[in-house]
């Protein structure tokens, strides 16, 4: 991503934090695993957004208007006993150098500095609640500069959420976002075909995993955007089963939900196949059935129509289908109102993707659901799960768990499937697999 991407989004957000005002956004911080070991850093998706700046320890300050600079980063110095042991890292001439700050000074001195930027601001905006001690180091700073109230310097009287805007500028994706989604989820389609192409009975859940990471990796994405479902049998009843640790059996079905990042951008993709590679006869009427409802939900997405439109059609086709293979009895309408699908499809149709898999957004306006909107990305990824001890329904059916998730953009006239290069139609399943 370019470092005049990252300048725009600056601007835009300083245009709606307005002059007197200031707003705040702290870094993600290093996790411990053990003793010296961290588990791997992955940069605060609002601080990314922002900065591009991928450095723990490290706080944006945005001050519209500001003279000597509206855009001010703390961050570590460099230290080259920490570059040999660590590796690079930009220090404080590199913030100004590299990543467009106008002013950056050390993170150690920020309880020096940073009550004086406070100074005389109306509004403080920060991501409120979200870094418990960004939340406490805020009411610190005002009050230390509360007790130079007496000297004529006033203090900031609100602490507003910085959510808000960030979050509705993420909900769009500019065509740089789409260029990094597209590339997340060409390789991701590339994971889960050879996955399927892989996959035997016998095979244990995590050595379809390492397909899967050998794919990402072998395509030059490091990262995985969320821990990879690998989900043979019933296990793909449980819907965030994350364990991979069973043998895969002949007749089972395999649910794999799992998606590359790429330079902070999600793909999330699920399929479902034969671990054998032949859909039985059940197996064969319930995928259909997902695969329908899967087709009239992305059907839905044009700009213009609510954001729970693809839902209802998804239930509605679902609980018809669910009816007609006998795994539900009674009127389809009565059956919707009373919610009597949950017990087969108990998640939503799908979410917001971006940075975050579950990315950010309002979901409702003014408690209505929001309209679609080009440039909008979000999964659709309807559902069937027949609890294995269901003992209302045929035995056929227990155990049978089925996802089938593409990631969506919406376009001015309609929709793009960003994930059309993985095979979902039964036939095509069953050829890839057949074909080793
Ligand atoms: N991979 C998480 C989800 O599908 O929402
Ligand atoms: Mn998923
Ligand atoms: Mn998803």
């Amino acid at each position: 991503m370019k470092q005049s991407e990252f300048k725009k989004r600056r601007q835009s957000l300083m245009q709606q934090v307005g002059k007197g005002n200031i707003a705040l956004i702290a870094s993600a911080f290093n996790q411990t695993r053990n003793r010296d070991v961290e588990f791997p850093f992955r940069q605060d998706s609002d601080f990314y957004y922002l900065t591009g700046f991928n450095e723990s320890n490290s706080l944006a300050v945005f001050i519209p208007g500001r003279e000597q600079g509206e855009y001010i980063l703390f961050c570590r110095e460099f230290d080259e006993k920490k570059a040999l042991w660590e590796g690079a890292h930009a220090g404080l001439e590199g913030a100004t150098k590299h990543y467009g700050a106008d002013d950056s000074f050390p993170i150690t001195d920020i309880d020096d500095i940073l009550p004086g930027m406070l100074e005389n601001k109306a509004k403080v905006y920060y991501p409120m609640g979200r870094d418990g001690e960004l939340d406490h180091q805020i009411l610190e700073w005002i009050t230390h500069l509360k007790k130079q109230s007496r000297n004529g310097v006033s203090v900031p009287g609100e602490l507003v959420s910085l959510e808000h805007f960030l979050h509705e500028m993420r909900l769009f994706k500019s065509a740089a976002e789409l260029k990094l989604m597209r590339r997340a989820a060409d390789v991701s389609c590339n994971a889960h075909k050879r996955a399927m192409q892989q996959c035997k009975p016998g095979f244990y859940e995590y050595q379809v995993e390492a397909e899967l990471l050998h794919q990402f990796g072998s395509d030059g994405l490091r990262y995985v955007a969320y821990p990879s479902i690998v989900a043979g049998g019933k296990n793909a009843c449980v819907l965030h089963y994350i364990e991979n640790k069973d043998k895969l059996k002949k007749g089972d079905l395999l649910l794999i939900d799992a998606g590359a990042e790429c330079d902070h951008y999600a793909s999330d993709i699920t399929r479902t196949f034969p671990v054998s590679g032949k859909f039985n006869s059940a197996q064969r009427q319930l995928y259909q059935l997902v695969l329908d409802a899967q087709y009239a939900a992305i059907e839905q997405i044009k700009p213009g129509v609510p954001w729970n439109k693809a839902h209802e059609v998804s239930v509605e086709v679902l609980t018809k289908g669910l009816v007609r293979l006998g795994l539900l009895k009674g009127r389809v309408s009565k059956l919707i109102k009373d919610e009597k699908y949950k017990q087969f499809y108990m998640h939503r149709i799908g979410h917001w993707l971006g940075m975050d898999v579950h990315d950010v957004g309002d979901y409702k306006l003014d408690n209505e659901w929001r309209l679609l909107e080009p440039g909008m990305t979000l999964t659709i990824e309807p559902g069937l799960y027949i609890p294995p001890n269901c003992k209302k329904v045929d035995a056929k059916w227990r155990g049978i768990g089925i996802r089938i998730e593409d990631d969506i953009l919406v376009t001015k006239t309609g929709y793009e499937v960003l994930t059309d290069a993985l095979p979902k139609e039964i036939d095509e399943i069953e050829k890839l697999m057949q074909a080793n």
